[in-house]
């Protein structure tokens, strides 16, 4: 058979959510079980679940694991990414809550931020890291991945629903939220968006290979920016409002990156 006479083989797509605060089991796909994984970085957040949304096969991951025992500071990162790479995934689709620092981003606003400072510290940030690792200068001048992002934003307009195009993520080390002349340096470097799990996981990302790509949902004005005090309810509320959306948003986002 001539090569133009072969049916179309197409590689196999597996996309893989990492989701932050507040979701932590899709709702909506079928589950199908959940790998159990042990990497040279350490145990994953969680063991890696596999499930199935409308003939997608889609792997998750809740960043902070089960009843958000982990920390932002105390997530491993590297063992996250690398236990994802392991179970096969080709693309990463990360869900963060942040403070918004930019006025056009209230409470409730979704973006797909297409920039990021990393101020965190202290994190194992890297998988050049042991003398017999591999030593990489990955490029990051755009830390994500443009297709990925367009595909956020396109099933966005696919389910009418108003995301913003890029952004500025800072990315804090946390826990605590921050002072508000913190956040008005944060403003000054050009940061639209705070949040404390951004980095180093988009680095790792790249490393690996792994297209990535951050949906994040504004939950509280950033400190400084609002008369009243941060308030835990009040980004409670925002979250079980906007849940929904953001779960119909990553897994259709998936089944587009299939299509
Ligand atoms: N700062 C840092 N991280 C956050 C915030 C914030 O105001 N809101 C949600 N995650």
């Amino acid at each position: 058979m001539a090569d133009s006479d072969k049916p179309m083989s197409r590689a196999r797509i597996l996309p893989a959510i990492i989701a932050g605060s507040g979701l932590y089991e899709p709702a909506g796909w079928k589950a199908t079980g959940a790998d159990t994984v042990s990497t040279p970085w350490g145990e994953p957040s969680e063991p890696i679940k596999r499930g199935v949304f409308k003939d997608t096969e889609v792997l998750f991951l809740p960043r902070h694991g089960r009843d958000h025992r982990l920390p932002p500071h105390r997530i491993n990162y590297r063992a996250n990414i690398a236990a994802l790479a392991a179970c096969g995934a080709t693309h990463v689709l990360a869900f963060n809550v942040v403070g918004g620092i930019n006025p056009a981003l209230p409470a409730g606003r979704l973006l797909v931020p297409d920039q990021i400072i990393d101020y965190t510290w202290g994190r194992g940030h890297t998988f050049s890291d042991a003398a017999n690792q591999k030593l990489q200068h990955v490029d990051f001048t755009w830390p994500y991945d443009a297709a990925l992002r367009e595909t956020l934003l396109s099933t966005g307009k696919r389910q009418d629903v108003d995301i913003h195009n890029g952004g500025v993520y800072g990315a804090t080390q946390g826990p605590r939220l921050e002072s508000a002349a913190e956040i008005a340096r944060l403003e000054h470097d050009g940061c639209d968006i705070v949040g404390m799990t951004g980095m180093p996981e988009a680095g790792l990302a790249r490393e690996q290979g792994l297209p990535y790509a951050c949906l994040a949902l504004v939950v509280n004005p950033a400190a400084g920016k609002s008369e009243a005090p941060i308030g835990l309810s009040d980004i409670e509320r925002v979250l079980s409002e906007k849940l929904p959306l953001v779960n119909a948003l990553l897994l259709d986002c998936c089944r587009q990156i299939g299509a």
